[in-house]
């Protein structure tokens, strides 16, 4: 996909709240020169506004679906909000862009795939890691197998906030997470066991454990909105190596470890000891280095570049997948 990006293009940003404002940013440095921006909150428009002073403002939501020339709209508002937001731009066949996880229920997001049916509109979710230089460097190791068999892999995402009030960690956080394992796997685990607590609020989780399996490899996902520090780790365990992916660490955020741990075969160990130890295997360490850019940027390139013609790879299906896994935990 190596079209050029038309700047001149008219784009809407629904929602300017932390990532409607982390877009903004992204697609005045790609050098967009038409971006109009709304929001219920005229405060949080106008805090926008003042930020970037060359978006204009709009402070009537049907005024972006009635300009047939405002076609590519982003949506960074809260999942609750989405479903009769989008509905809208759908009719008006609008090329869309919707922050993950979409909607809150997977019914609604059934009622929009039938919608778009009839309207045949763009539409593509904001699964961002789908688009990091690093998640698709992983995906190239364990398709060459240079890990060996994967015995478990283990997500940690947590930190202080933000704090939703109408989803849960696991609609906020999980979500992500699992999007990677799609992205990685082209499928989702079974679940095993799931503990999720409700700290701040009831009914509505801050802290989320799940523990699954998908084919022979164990997977654990820790998230946690109410946690001092920021965490972002995948580790990933391999009959052969082992790989640590740290998003906080900017120097060498994916190290390989050439280190696995096995218990020997029987015909291996010493018969003078009647118990089999695991062997503890340590070799040398090393860190790619690997060409990357933000994953935002790439993600809104990919995006501003689709063609009529063109299935997201984060489109309907890969979202309802992951909404339809989280209604079972
Ligand atoms: N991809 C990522 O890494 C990432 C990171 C953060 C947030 N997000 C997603 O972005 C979305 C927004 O999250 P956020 O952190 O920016 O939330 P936020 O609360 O900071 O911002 C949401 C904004 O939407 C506005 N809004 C609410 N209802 C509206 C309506 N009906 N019409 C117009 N505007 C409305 C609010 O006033 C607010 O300004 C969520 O879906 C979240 O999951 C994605």
């Amino acid at each position: 996909m190596n079209t050029i990006i038309n700047k001149d293009k008219k784009i809407a940003i629904i929602g300017c709240g932390y990532w409607g404002t982390i877009i903004t940013k992204t697609l005045i440095e790609l050098g967009l020169k038409n971006i109009f921006i709304y929001d219920s909150s005229a405060k949080n428009l106008h805090a926008l506004k003042k930020k970037y002073n060359t978006v204009k403002i709009i402070k009537n939501y049907s005024k972006i679906l009635f300009d047939k020339d405002l076609t590519n709209l982003f949506f960074a508002t809260p999942p609750s909000m989405n479903y009769s937001l989008v509905k809208q731009a759908i009719i008006n066949n609008k090329i869309i862009f919707l922050e993950k996880p979409g909607v809150n229920k997977s019914s609604d997001l059934n009622k929009l795939i039938k919608l778009n049916k009839k309207f045949n509109s763009r539409v593509m979710f904001g699964y961002v890691y789908c688009f990091s230089d690093h998640i698709k460097y992983i995906k190239k190791i364990i398709s060459k197998n240079v890990l060996g068999k994967l015995l478990y892999i283990n997500f940690q995402r947590q930190n202080l906030g933000p704090i939703r009030n109408d989803v849960d960690v696991t609609y906020d956080l999980t979500s992500h997470d699992l999007s990677i394992i799609l992205f990685l796997f082209g499928k989702l685990p079974k679940k095993i066991s799931h503990i999720k607590y409700p700290i701040l609020k009831k009914n509505l989780c801050d802290i989320s454990n799940l523990h699954m399996k998908l084919d022979n490899t164990f997977i654990d996902i820790n998230n946690n909105w109410i946690n001092p520090t920021k965490i972002r780790k995948i580790n990933i365990v391999g009959s052969k190596k082992m790989l640590s992916f740290d998003e906080m660490d900017l120097v060498n955020p994916i190290r390989i470890y050439n280190k696995y741990a096995k218990y020997p075969k029987i015909h291996e160990f010493n018969k003078k000891f009647f118990e089999a130890k695991a062997l503890i295997y340590l070799g040398k360490n090393f860190s790619p280095k690997i060409k990357s850019s933000q994953s935002l940027l790439n993600e809104i390139k990919y995006f501003l570049k689709l063609k009529k013609k063109d299935r997201p790879i984060t489109d309907f299906l890969f979202s309802l997948k992951i909404l339809k896994f989280l209604e079972t935990i």
